[in-house]
Order: structure tokens, then C-alpha cells, then sequence
């Protein structure tokens, strides 16, 4: 049987870092609201670094835990809401950074799931026999999309980027992806978006002017949603490889919001003790979340060889998703 093995991950943020009371001189908030709105403390922001360039620090560190060359990579796929450019897709700067000389490389638009999405194809990729090895990359620059006047969105968001290394291998050693459950639900599409700057409304004094090429969410429409479909994603991924809640060691959620991950934990039976959370130091970095979360548990060893991990997000469309692996 095909396996498709976790080899190495890596993860990088700026080093510059916005605290709740450096937000509370930008705009009409307080470290109190934010805290107990959302968990979050800080985030990192970048300071002309661009979403691949944040992308080859994670993929280096990823390649240098799996022991593997550049030039083993067949596949590179980046999640991102914040590309380098509309095209050439940011996968291709990376590739160009990483000097490979041919691969398969291409861009995933799937907001805050998109590295669940990026993890699903490049398992399919792996198990069809099509390629060996891949590299999974989440990261944002979502700093340079957010309105620094709207503190209804501007408190929660953060730069960062994430990276992983899947290859294929066969035999009953190694960890797994054990299911995949993905999806999009467009009944909230227009509750979370960048409403200007693409071919709908394409970029214009008037977008500029009033920051259409921002993000703009109707935060508590969005909030509803997410905890009904990630209760339901994890349910479904868990039927799926036939195992129960008791059975996964691990839960790293979207970094989105604590209540959020809490209503869900609650909801599904989860010991607050199982769920890895970040949050409070990244703020919400959308694709890259997950991928950051996961690198940061395994090179502390608080998720260990042969464990079970259940990843599961909610984002803009609205996408969602829940893998299980066992790395
Ligand atoms: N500081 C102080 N007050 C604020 C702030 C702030 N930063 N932001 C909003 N408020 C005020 C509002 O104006 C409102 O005031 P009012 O009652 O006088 O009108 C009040 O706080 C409550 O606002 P709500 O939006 O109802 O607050 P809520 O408890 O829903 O929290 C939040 C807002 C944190 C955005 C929450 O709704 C949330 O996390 N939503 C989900 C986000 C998410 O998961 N997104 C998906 C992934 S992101 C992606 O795909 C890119």
C-alpha cells in the first residue's frame, strides 16, 4: 500500500512584531477586547518581505529536516491569498529561489484552508504514483491587504508562512495521511473578501480610495459558520478512517479566533489539552496557520513520531476542510 509520509516541515515569520497595545495607538481598540475577543496578543508583519520570500525561509528549513536536495522536489504547491504577483504563481518564485530546474508548480486560492487543500492534492499526487515528492507551502503577507483604519479587521490578522515535505513511500513504516475531508460551502461567499482589485473591479482611484483592495468580513456571520462546518469536517474525517475522537492525540485548528477553536473542542468532546494553539503570537495568518502550528509542536516534540494529528480550517468562500495524518 502507497503511504504519503510527513518528511520535514519548517515555519517563518518577520521578526517585527504589532502588540494589542501598539493597536490601541493605530486605532479605537484595547488589549482588553482583543484578548478576550479573539486570544490573540501579537503578530508578526512584515516589513518588505514578500509572500515567497517568507515561503523559501519555511521551505529551507523543511528541506534541511527532511534531509532531501531541492532538486528531489517534483511538485510545489503554495496556498496563498497574498501572492508576489497575479501571475507568475508564487510557487514559480519559489521554485526560481529553490533553482530547480522543472517542476510542477502552482498556486492554491483557498484562503484560511488552503494548505488543506494543498495537503490533499499533493496526497492524491503521491498515492496515484504521479510524483514522489512534494512541498506544501502556506504563506501570507496579509498585512498589505488589511485597512489599518478598520479595527473590525485589522486586530486579527498577521504575516507568516509555513512549509511541508510529503513524499510517497511504501511499506507499513513511516507516518500517513489517513482521510481527507474538503470542501466549499458558497451560501456566505460574499461575507469574507478582497472586494476590489481583480478582473471584477479592477484596481482605480475609487478602489484605492476607499480600500476595496482590503479584506473585508461581516465578523460574526463568519464566526457562525465556522463552527458549524469545522464541528462537521472533523466528524466527517474522523468516519473516514474509522476512528473516534479518543483516537487522535493531536487537533491543530485554523488560527482564527480562540473562542472559535473552543466552541469546537467543546462541541466534539476535545480535551482543551489536545488542541495546539498558537494564536496568541501570529494572530490569524490564514494559509499559513496550520503549517506553522504543526512545525512549531513537532520540533518542540510536543507531537511525537506515530502520533495522530487531526488539522482542520474554515476560510473565505467559505472553504473548509479536516485531514488526519500520522507523522
Ligand atoms: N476593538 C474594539 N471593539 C471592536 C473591535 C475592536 N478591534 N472590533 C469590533 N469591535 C466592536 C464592534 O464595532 C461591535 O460594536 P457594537 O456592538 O457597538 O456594534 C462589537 O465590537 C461586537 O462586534 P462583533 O463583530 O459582533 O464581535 P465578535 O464577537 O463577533 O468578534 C471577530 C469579532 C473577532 C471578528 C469574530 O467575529 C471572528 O473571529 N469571526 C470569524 C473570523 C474567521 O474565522 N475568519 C475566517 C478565516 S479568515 C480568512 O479566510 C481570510
Amino acid at each position: 500500500m502507497k503511504r504519503t509520509w510527513l518528511l520535514g516541515t519548517g515555519s517563518y515569520a518577520p521578526s517585527y512584531t504589532l502588540t494589542n497595545e501598539d493597536l490601541e495607538e493605530m486605532v479605537d481598540t484595547s488589549d482588553e477586547w482583543i484578548s478576550t475577543r479573539t486570544g490573540i496578543k501579537r503578530r508578526h508583519i512584515s516589513k518588505g518581505e514578500s509572500c515567497s520570500d517568507l515561503a523559501l525561509e519555511a521551505s529551507q528549513k523543511a528541506l534541511d529536516q527532511a534531509g532531501i536536495e531541492p532538486g528531489e522536489i517534483d511538485v510545489i504547491i503554495v496556498a496563498t491569498l497574498t501572492p508576489d504577483t497575479i501571475f507568475p504563481a508564487t510557487a514559480c518564485w519559489i521554485q526560481k529561489k529553490l533553482e530547480i530546474q522543472d517542476c510542477l508548480s502552482f498556486d492554491i486560492s483557498a484562503a484560511c484552508s488552503g494548505f488543506l487543500y494543498g495537503l490533499f492534492l499533493a496526497d492524491n499526487f503521491l498515492k496515484q504514483g504521479e510524483f514522489h515528492t512534494a512541498l506544501v507551502v502556506g504563506s501570507e503577507v496579509l498585512s498589505n491587504f488589511v485597512n489599518w483604519e478598520d479595527r473590525n479587521t485589522c486586530v486579527l490578522f498577521g504575516d507568516g508562512a509555513g512549509a511541508a515535505i510529503l513524499r510517497s513511500h511504501h511499506g507499513s513504516e513511516g507516518g500517513n495521511i489517513l482521510s481527507k475531508e474538503i470542501g466549499t460551502d458558497v451560501a456566505g461567499i460574499d461575507l469574507l473578501k478582497i472586494p476590489g482589485g481583480g478582473s471584477r473591479m479592477p484596481f482605480s482611484q475609487e478602489v484605492l480610495d476607499k480600500k476595496l483592495h482590503t479584506i473585508h468580513m461581516k465578523g460574526n456571520e463568519v464566526f457562525k459558520n465556522a463552527t458549524r462546518t469545522m464541528v462537521l469536517a472533523i466528524e466527517n474525517a474522523l468516519k473516514k478512517a474509522c476512528l473516534s475522537v479518543e483516537d487522535i492525540q493531536w487537533y491543530i485548528p485554523h488560527q482564527a479566533n480562540l473562542r472559535i477553536i473552543n466552541y469546537v473542542g467543546k462541541k466534539l468532546g476535545i480535551p482543551q489539552k489536545k488542541v495546539i494553539i498558537n494564536l496568541q503570537e501570529y494572530g490569524n495568518t490564514s494559509a499559513a496557520s496550520i503549517p506553522i502550528a504543526l512545525d512549531e509542536s513537532l520540533r518542540e516534540n510536543t507531537i511525537r513520531k506515530g502520533d495522530r494529528v487531526c488539522l482542520f480550517s474554515f476560510g473565505a468562500g467559505f472553504t473548509y476542510g479536516s485531514i488526519i495524518l500520522e507523522v
